[in-house]
């Protein structure tokens, strides 16, 4: 039996509906285990701007603090026709996603990307590379980089000039970098691959200098370095190459997105942001989809394995959280999908549908072992 006090965080657009289908998952859990969840939404995004005039409270963020994990959907609305970007950059929806994170200390940011065998013909690649598989993990710095640089636009004789600035230290990169050799340590390839631009960034070569020195520590583990750019290229010519991707935030955020397709669709990479402890925000790596936002449309199943990380490295639910994974393998393997995984032969579900047909069969699957 366990108690746990979860945040929950719906967000804008697709936000409130993903997170109902991950919430139905997790009382399914609950109950079938014998488990306590208490659940607590705060606001944080649009709909908080609307509420409060600013994307996140102080109040919102201790409710988050003081809970075991924290569960989003997506925050944002459509960036170049909306009321919520004709402000400044620390008021928009996306500034309360990047507080929560700097906030909470949650600099390490994991993104498993794996080709479930059911969803070969979905991915976009030729169908012999496809065939093949692949199972990554990208570990993604959170609260550094470009991000959290000091940025501002003024005019330069005359002329409007804008500055962002890329700053890392060596602590941040040790940091995040023993992360991704812990992972690899656990995983039976046992590679890091570290990318980075080095050819070109200060702050790039100072990240493979310190990837270099923790690897040392890490004799199992093989090391390589690629740059940015080819690896954007290798991704999609052999993706079954990579096993732990370490890399700064900006190019983690990039690559991400394009594994996630390559994995068949967004709507289905999950992700956990950790820190020092055992507390982590765990979110879909896509966003709030405008486009499809209250059609009941949006695939669940990101925030649904969202969810099972959750358990697993917040809770320590180990069983939990691999019975949400088997039961959406299972679901996958009965062929039914959400409208972004749709092709001939699947049965199409609404939103809806799918995290109700998860939870039900999580339930049946653990009242039979
Ligand atoms: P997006 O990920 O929201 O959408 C990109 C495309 O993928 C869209 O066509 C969308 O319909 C589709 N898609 C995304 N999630 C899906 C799902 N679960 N099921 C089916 N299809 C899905 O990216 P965008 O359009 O560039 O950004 C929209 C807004 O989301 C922006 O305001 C952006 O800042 C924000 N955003 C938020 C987060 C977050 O909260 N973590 C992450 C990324 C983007
Ligand atoms: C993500 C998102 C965010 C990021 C945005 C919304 C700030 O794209 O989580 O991948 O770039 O980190
Ligand atoms: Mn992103």
């Amino acid at each position: 039996y366990m108690k746990a006090n979860i945040t929950l965080i719906p967000g804008d657009g697709i936000g409130p509906e993903i997170i109902r289908e991950a919430k139905k998952v997790l009382e399914a859990v609950a109950d079938a285990y014998d488990h306590e969840f208490i659940f607590t939404e705060i606001d944080m995004g649009g709909c908080s701007i609307d509420k409060y005039g600013v994307p996140l409270t102080d109040e919102a963020i201790e409710i988050a603090k003081k809970s075991d994990a924290v569960l989003l959907g997506a925050v944002g609305g459509d960036v170049g026709n909306s009321r919520w970007y004709d402000v400044a950059p620390n008021l928009r929806p996306e500034a309360g996603l990047l507080k929560i994170r700097k906030e909470l200390g949650l600099f390490a940011n994991l993104r498993p990307a794996t080709l479930y065998p059911k969803l070969v013909s979905a991915c976009p690649l030729k169908e012999e590379i496809a065939e093949r598989g692949f199972d990554m993990v990208i570990v993604r710095e959170l609260t550094g980089g470009l991000y959290f640089g000091e940025r501002y636009t003024k005019e330069v004789d005359g002329v409007k000039t804008a500055v962002d600035t890329l700053v890392y230290n060596e602590n941040e990169i040790r940091r995040v970098a023993k992360v991704a050799f812990d992972i690899a340590m656990t995983r039976e390839k046992k590679k890091v691959t570290s990318v980075d631009k080095a050819n070109v960034l200060d702050s790039s070569r100072l990240w493979r200098s310190v990837v270099e020195e923790v690897a040392k520590e890490y004799p199992e583990v093989t090391l390589e370095h690629m740059l940015v750019d080819n690896a954007a290229m290798q991704l999609v010519k052999e993706p079954r190459q990579f096993d732990v991707m370490l890399t700064e935030n900006m190019f983690g955020d990039i690559l991400s997105d394009e594994a996630s397709m390559i994995a068949g669709s967004i709507g289905m990479l999950p992700s956990a942001s950790l820190g020092e402890g055992s507390f982590g925000l765990y979110e879909p790596s896509h966003g709030s989809a405008p486009d499809i936002a209250g059609k009941n449309k949006a695939n669940p199943l990101a925030t649904i394995l969202s969810a099972a990380m959750l358990l697993r490295h917040s809770l320590g639910l180990l069983e939990e959280a691999q019975r949400i994974e088997d039961t959406v393998e299972d679901v996958l393997d009965s062929n039914y999908r959400t409208w972004d995984l749709k092709s001939p032969g699947i049965k199409v579900l609404k939103t809806s549908q799918m995290g109700d047909i998860v939870s039900e069969w999580l339930t049946e699957a653990t009242a039979i072992d």
